[in-house]
């Protein structure tokens, strides 16, 4: 007996998702709310306007912004935290020594940079000497984000370590609770796990970002068969 889509979806614990989904009427997002200017602004109108933004301090010490890269029809959606140094010279997200490992991570569930993935951060300019990005940072950049979701439209989300994850979620949850579960952003599905780069530190938690990353891929793949049915 084949499942319903309904029934497939809280088979797979994502009825919450479904249900939002389904009654949504306005935008994924509350950008539009918040936001009106960047709501109207299509892919390349909103990579101008991060090119030339100075709502915080981080564009007087920044070489550019850098606003992401990928398929613009991309399922899937990686978010880091910030640009570094290797990203700021270059213009593209993850470049630099914890951009191979995400790569690595990709290959590891058959994805690849640009192929079906969009890769972007929270913070489009980049933390002088890498510090931490500060909250009337992370609220001066976000809509750009959202406005970037909103246009992807993407079927799953990963969550790059705890800024991401907290940005995203709004919440200020540590990543350990946050990551090996199923969360959802404004009706797309989002699953946490650690930064490549702090995996690079703590290399004893390549186990669990492995797991995360087979949910994440389990995960898409009930939705896609979802869809199909
Ligand atoms: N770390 C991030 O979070 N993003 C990048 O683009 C590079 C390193």
């Amino acid at each position: 007996m084949s499942l319903s889509r309904e029934d497939r979806f809280k088979e797979l614990g994502l009825w919450p998702v479904w249900h939002r989904r389904e009654a949504k009427t306005g935008p994924a997002s509350p950008v539009a709310e918040v936001d009106n200017e960047l709501a109207q602004l299509d892919l390349d109108e909103l990579r101008e306007a991060v090119r030339t933004c100075t709502r915080c301090e981080l564009h007087q010490t920044r070489k550019q912004a850098v606003f992401g890269i990928g398929d613009p029809d991309a399922d899937w959606l990686f978010v880091g935290e910030a640009p570094g140094a290797d990203e700021d010279r270059l213009g593209e997200p993850f470049v630099g020594q914890a951009g191979k490992l995400l790569d690595a991570m990709l290959a590891a569930i058959g994805l690849q940079r640009g192929r079906n993935v969009y890769i972007a951060n929270v913070l489009k300019s980049r933390p002088p000497g890498n510090r931490d990005p500060k909250p009337e940072e992370v609220a001066a950049c976000l809509p750009y984000l959202e406005r970037q979701i909103d246009l992807i439209r993407p079927k799953l989300i990963v969550a790059l370590g705890r800024f991401a994850a907290q940005s995203l979620l709004l919440t200020d949850t540590p990543i350990s609770r946050l990551r090996g579960k199923l969360h959802e952003y404004h009706g797309v599905p989002l699953i946490v796990t650690y930064h490549p780069a702090y995996l690079l530190r703590t290399p004893a938690d390549k186990a669990r970002a492995w797991e995360d990353l087979l949910l994440a891929a389990a995960t898409l793949r009930g939705l896609q068969n979802a869809d199909a049915a």
